[in-house]
């Protein structure tokens, strides 16, 4: 089943339409700003390949455990039955699929944890090459458990994969304040460093972004929340969308739960794609794009 939830006046996107290498003069178009309630394996084999700018996937991560969110009752069962090879064999032909609608400029992300993040980053190194690896990134965060066992783990694993290292979407991002003690300044205060070319002085905007990813992880009790129990923040979907897209891509995300990569998309006018196993995580994610579109209309006006 397949929801339309937005208005927009042309809801097709053409492969490769916003700029980036052709992808054949017979490009079939895709419906965008839609969500998918089903089984995502044959909803991708039906998209044409290389439609998708940036594909991030947040998939089970093999937790055995099954996922309720208490106010809502949102739930979905992340089994474990079958094995981690049932597992892999569940990843499989999603991520080959991944790889075939990637547009020769796009990104994959995948989103997982210490579970499983090994087993993926061999299969993903043979499906799009160990060249079109770029990064292992680490998004620490502070809440959850600890343990008198082991050191806490407090992080998610992001694979970030391109279908074409070299010729993939990449924007800097710059955030914080350079450690700038101890350094000369000059007349009006700004530190620099002493080179034999002169003085080196610091990019404004702040040093960019690294690997590591400190994004708090959404309370309990953030207005965020939206019902869908592993739903993530909105800053770390944001990030991930500057960072590997420009205005009116195609960003695709096939488990999509709560929506919150398309919440983000629709948020930095990129065009989306969303599905979901659950019909009441695309109820929930269908209400949050929704919400999305009112905000935007209402700072036009
Ligand atoms: C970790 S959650 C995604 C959370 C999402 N990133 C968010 O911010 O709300 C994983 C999602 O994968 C969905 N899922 C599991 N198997 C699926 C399948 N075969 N096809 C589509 N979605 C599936 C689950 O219903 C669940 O919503």
């Amino acid at each position: 089943m397949t929801r339309r939830p937005a208005r927009r006046a042309d809801r097709t996107h053409a492969p490769g339409s916003t700029g980036g290498a052709k992808q054949g003069r017979r490009a079939r178009r895709v419906p965008v700003d839609t969500l998918h309630a089903g089984d995502n394996l044959p909803f991708m084999q039906r998209l044409p390949g290389g439609c998708c700018d940036l594909i991030y996937i947040d998939p089970p991560f093999f937790t055995g455990k099954a996922r309720r969110h208490a106010g809502s009752g949102g739930s979905y069962a992340d089994s474990r039955a079958g094995g981690l090879k049932r597992y892999l064999a569940f990843m499989h032909p999603r991520l080959l699929e991944c790889h075939r609608l990637l547009a020769r400029h796009g990104s994959l992300y995948v989103h997982v944890d210490w579970r499983v993040a090994s087993y993926l980053r061999v299969m993903l190194d043979t499906i799009f090459g160990g060249a079109n690896f770029l990064n292992e990134i680490i998004w620490h965060y502070r809440t959850g458990g600890s343990s008198k066992q082991w050191f806490g783990r407090k992080h998610d694993t992001i694979l970030l994969y391109a279908k074409s290292a070299g010729r993939h979407r990449f924007n800097v991002l710059r955030e914080g304040l350079y450690r700038t003690d101890g350094l000369k300044r000059d007349a009006a205060g700004r530190p620099y460093k002493s080179t034999k070319k002169g003085p080196l002085y610091f990019n404004a905007a702040g040093p960019a972004l690294t690997d590591v990813w400190d994004i708090p992880f959404l309370s309990t009790v953030s207005r965020q929340r939206a019902g869908w129990p592993t739903q993530k923040p909105l800053a770390l979907l944001e990030r991930i969308v500057r960072a590997s897209s420009q205005e009116g891509d195609l960003v695709a995300d096939f488990f999509c739960g709560s929506g919150t990569a398309l919440v983000a998309s629709r948020r930095l006018r990129r065009r989306w794609l969303g599905s979901d196993l659950s019909a009441a995580a695309i109820r929930i994610a269908e209400r949050r794009v929704r919400e999305e579109g009112e905000v935007e209309m209402a700072k036009r006006e």
